[in-house]
């Protein structure tokens, strides 16, 4: 344990300062800037030779410029020989092109995880990261998140029967379970999107009354809200109660925030893996810091 800190990359939003608090480990941060080509510098500035290195970068926008000071701050780090390279990312960017939907488009999550895989991560602790699966693609050990229990405790007392409404089939379990935790039903839509424009339509054949209930739709990202308007219109045309909606990861790109009010969405709330100052926002440190915890007691560090 001695031996062990927590670097703070340069997209941490706290949850490094709360890994620090929790795990009660010392806190470094890294220094940036952006040089005047427009291109990333990172420095350590403490020699962290033969380390436990616990080190916490996101991925939220902009994605690329955090995804590249990633990749510059593991091969720093990689310069010190430590003797482990723990990697948190909280929000990892990208998981959602898991698979190639179209001729010629990449893999990219995969195509990510395996430039991870070389820096010589052992183990890499994410939340929520859409699909497990697209882990085989990285060498180390992974560790996932689950945020729903946290994110469900901060609901208030109201919500407590409200019927959970997955936006899609993959949301189901996700709904499953929140309504186990909330001891209430769920239900799921099915939807579809245009792999050209983006658009989110749902299929025909959906059905539900929700007979005045509350409901919470439950997701993994909130991004266009496409997804999310659609399923509040059908949650609003079904005699739905007061609709909120509960989502790890809060991307809410382009107007989605203002659109989703606009929709009568009375609650948002979300995670600090992606900074945001409208939604209610939870911290996930602890439970992450749970998961670090594990991982450095399986290695018989603590
Ligand atoms: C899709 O499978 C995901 O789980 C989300 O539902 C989706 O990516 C959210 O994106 P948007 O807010 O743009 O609809």
């Amino acid at each position: 344990m001695d031996n062990t800190v927590i670097l703070s990359g340069t997209a941490s939003n706290g949850i490094a300062e709360g890994l620090s608090k929790f795990l009660k480990l010392p806190l470094i941060k890294v220094e940036n800037k952006i040089l005047p080509d427009g291109e990333s510098y990172v420095r350590i500035p403490k020699n962290l030779s033969g380390k436990n290195i616990v080190l916490v970068q996101s991925t939220y926008p902009p994605q690329d410029k955090h995804i590249i000071e990633l990749f510059l701050l593991l091969d720093a780090v990689k310069s010190f020989s430590p003797e482990t390279i723990i990697l948190v990312i909280p929000y990892l960017a990208y998981a959602r092109q898991n698979q190639r939907f179209n001729e010629g488009e990449p893999v990219s999550i995969e195509a990510i995880l395996r430039i991870i895989g070389t820096m010589g991560v052992e183990s890499l602790v994410t939340v929520e990261p859409h699909r497990a699966e697209s882990f085989e693609a990285f060498e180390g050990k992974t560790l996932i998140i689950d945020p729903i229990p946290t994110l469900a405790h901060s609901l208030s007392k109201e919500a407590k029967k409200p019927v959970v409404l997955a936006p899609d089939h993959g949301a189901i379990q996700r709904a499953e379970e929140l309504a186990v935790i909330l001891k209430t039903d769920y239900t799921y839509l099915n939807k579809e999107r245009n792999r050209k424009s983006g658009e989110v339509t749902l299929k025909k054949g959906n059905k539900y009354d929700f007979g005045g209930r509350n409901v919470i739709i439950v997701d993994d990202i909130i991004s266009t809200g496409g997804t999310i308007l659609n399923a509040a219109k059908f949650a609003r045309k079904n005699n739905a109660g007061k609709i909120s909606v509960m989502a790890a990861h809060l991307i809410m790109a382009g107007g989605c925030y203002g659109k989703l009010k606009k929709a009568g969405i009375r609650d948002i709330i979300g995670s600090n893996t992606i900074p945001n100052s409208h939604a209610k926002i939870v911290d996930l440190s602890k439970v992450i810091g749970e998961g670090v915890f594990s991982v450095l007691e399986a290695k018989g560090t603590f």
